[in-house]
C-alpha cells in the first residue's frame, strides 16, 4: 500500500505544531493592533517604482518559516501601508477599527464558511447573515417577516455583497428585469429602454459601470441639481421627455463628494406620479447612518418607499473591508435575478442563488453582526452623533479662517472647501487660478503623506460662479480619533502650503 509522507504536516496546522503557530498568531495580533494605533498614515513613503523593485520578487524555491515571513512583512511591506485609522487621514473615514468587527473578521477567516449553500456549507453562518440583513432592514424602515415565516432566501429581503459598487449593480439588474422581464435568460434587446436617471455631476461611477457590466449600455440620463440635490422641475421634465425609456431613478442619500442627502420623499413622489413601474433606487452608502439616530432620521425620510437601498458598512460603521448590502423593499423581487445550478445551491437557504457574480461566498456579514451587537442601538446613535460633533468643529474652524471657502452646509461628515489665493477677488474670481492652487495643495499633501484630504471635481453650487467646475479639498469627520488639534493642524498645513505655492508662482 502507498504510504503518505509525514513531511507535509510541517507546514499545515496540526496539533503537533499548535504551540508554535499559536505563538506566531499572537505576535501577529500585536503587530496588527499596533498598526491600527500608529499615529502616522504611512511610516515610509516611496515611489511606485521603488516599491515595485522592493516587492516584486521571484517565488522562493525553498520553504520559509512563517515567523520569518512575518518579520519581513513588518519591515518591508507594512511601513508602506496606509493606515486609514490615523487621525491625520482626514479625506475618508474607512477606519475599519471597530474591535468587535475586527474579531468577527478573524472568526470568519478561521471558520471558513461558504454561504453559497446553507445545509453543509454554512449551517449557522447563513442565519447570522439573515439576522444581520434583518437588522439593516429594520433600521431603514423596511418590514421583516416574523421569524417562523422565514422559509427561504427569497423572503429575507436582501443580500450581502463586496461593496457599494456590487450592491448598486445588483439594483440595476433588478431594474432591468422589472423593465424587461427575462433578460436574465434571453439577454437584452432594445437598450434604449434601460435609461437610468442620476443627478448631474455628482453621481457615483458605479451606476454607469453597472449598466455596462449588465449589458444595458451606459444609458445614463443626467438631471440638473440645485445644491447637490435633484432640481425637481428638471426631474419631472426629464421623466416626461423619456417616458417609457427610463428603468430606474437613482437618488443619493449622501453622494460621494459632499455627502448631500437627497430630498428622498419628494423624488419618490415625482417619479411615482409619472411612472409607477420605474425602479427607485437609493444609494445610502453614506446616509444609512442617519437611521441610527432619532435626530438624524428625518434626513432620510421616505427611504423605506424605495424599491432598493444600498448600504455600505465598511464605509460608515468602522467595519473592515469588505461588507455591503443591497436591501429590497419587496423581498420576492429577488426572484427576478435568481440563478440556478444543477451542481449546488438547490436548497431554500442557499444565498448563492440570489447573489450574482460570485461562487464561493465569504462570511462577510459576521464582522457587521459582531459590531452591531457590540454597540446596540444606543451605541450606533452615539457613534454618528460624535462624528457630527467633529464635523461641526471643523466647519466652525474653516469659517473662522478668511482664506477658506466652504462649498456647502454638511448633511453628514463631509466638508468640501477651497483655499482662496490672496490675489483672487471672490466677487470676480479667477476660477482657473483657484483650481490650480488647490490641485497643487492636494498634490503636495499626498506627496508628503503626513496628512490626507480628498479632492474631486464638482459643479460650483454658487459660492464663486454657479456651474463652474471646482476642485475643492474634502475633510471627513468620521474617524473618532480626530481631536481639535488635528483640525487646527490640517487647516494650518493647508494654509501654509497655499502661501508657499502662491509665493513660488
Ligand atoms: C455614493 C457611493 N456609492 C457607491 C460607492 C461604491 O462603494 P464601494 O467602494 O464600497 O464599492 C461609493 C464609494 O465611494 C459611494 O461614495
Amino acid at each position: 500500500m502507498q504510504t503518505i509522507s509525514p513531511g507535509v504536516s510541517s507546514t499545515a496546522l496540526t496539533s503537533d505544531n499548535r504551540e508554535s503557530h499559536t505563538e506566531v498568531f499572537k505576535q501577529l495580533i500585536d503587530v496588527c493592533v499596533d498598526f491600527k494605533l500608529q499615529d502616522q498614515i504611512y511610516r515610509q513613503r516611496r515611489s511606485p517604482e521603488q516599491i515595485r523593485d522592493i516587492l516584486v520578487r521571484e517565488l522562493p524555491e525553498h520553504p520559509t518559516d512563517l515567523a520569518e515571513i512575518l518579520d519581513d512583512f513588518r519591515h518591508s511591506v507594512l511601513p508602506l501601508c496606509k493606515n486609514e485609522n490615523s487621525p491625520y487621514f482626514l479625506g475618508f473615514g474607512d477606519t475599519g477599527d471597530d474591535p468587535a468587527a475586527l474579531a468577527g473578521g478573524l472568526l470568519a477567516l478561521f471558520t471558513q464558511q461558504n454561504l453559497i449553500n446553507q445545509s453543509f456549507d454554512s449551517p449557522s453562518a447563513t442565519f447570522v447573515e439573515i439576522a444581520t440583513l434583518r437588522w439593516l432592514r429594520e433600521l431603514l424602515g423596511y418590514t421583516n417577516l416574523p421569524v417562523p415565516d422565514l422559509t427561504c432566501v427569497w423572503n429575507v429581503g436582501g443580500l450581502v455583497t463586496t461593496g457599494g459598487t456590487s450592491s448598486n449593480t445588483v439594483a440595476m439588474m433588478l431594474a432591468r428585469e422589472q423593465r424587461a422581464p427575462g433578460c436574465m435568460v434571453r439577454g437584452v434587446s432594445d437598450p434604449g429602454q434601460f435609461g437610468v436617471i442620476v443627478p448631474r455631476g455628482i453621481g457615483h461611477y458605479s451606476v454607469r459601470s453597472a449598466l455596462t457590466w449588465i449589458g444595458c449600455g451606459a444609458q445614463i440620463i443626467e438631471v440638473d441639481t440645485i445644491d447637490f440635490r435633484y432640481d425637481l422641475q428638471a426631474l419631472k421634465r426629464t421623466l416626461h421627455e423619456h417616458k417609457g425609456r427610463v428603468m430606474s431613478v437613482v437618488a443619493y442619500a449622501g453622494d460621494s463628494r459632499t455627502q448631500t442627502i437627497e430630498n428622498l420623499r419628494a423624488v419618490h413622489d415625482v417619479v411615482r406620479s409619472t411612472d409607477e413601474s420605474i425602479w427607485l433606487h437609493a444609494d445610502a452608502c453614506w446616509g444609512f447612518v442617519c437611521t441610527f439616530s432619532e435626530a438624524l432620521r428625518p434626513r432620510v425620510d421616505g427611504i423605506a418607499e424605495y424599491d432598493s437601498v444600498t448600504v455600505d458598512p465598511h464605509k460608515v460603521m468602522a467595519v473592515p473591508y469588505s461588507v455591503s448590502a443591497l436591501l429590497v423593499k419587496v423581498p420576492e423581487h429577488l426572484r427576478m435575478i435568481t440563478s440556478y445550478s444543477d451542481l449546488i445551491m438547490q436548497e431554500d437557504f442557499a444565498f448563492g442563488q440570489i447573489t450574482p457574480f460570485i461562487g464561493t461566498k465569504p462570511w462577510a456579514s459576521l464582522k457587521l453582526w459582531m459590531m452591531m451587537r457590540a454597540h446596540g442601538r444606543a451605541g450606533l446613535a452615539a457613534m454618528i452623533e460624535r462624528r457630527m460633533e467633529i464635523t461641526r468643529a471643523f466647519v466652525e474652524a474653516v469659517d473662522q479662517r478668511p482664506r477658506f471657502l466652504r462649498l456647502h452646509d454638511p448633511d453628514l461628515t463631509a466638508v468640501a472647501f477651497l483655499y482662496l489665493p490672496t490675489d483672487v477677488d471672490p466677487t470676480r474670481p479667477d476660477i482657473d487660478r483657484v483650481n490650480t492652487v488647490n490641485k497643487e495643495i492636494h498634490r503636495r499633501l499626498l506627496e508628503v503623506g503626513q496628512w490626507h484630504l480628498h479632492q474631486f471635481s464638482i459643479p460650483d453650487p454658487g459660492v464663486l460662479r454657479t456651474g463652474e467646475i471646482l476642485h475643492p479639498l474634502r475633510f471627513m469627520g468620521a474617524n473618532l480619533r480626530i481631536e481639535e488639534r488635528h483640525i487646527r493642524g490640517i487647516l494650518g498645513h493647508v494654509q501654509a502650503l497655499g502661501a508657499e505655492i502662491e509665493e513660488s508662482c
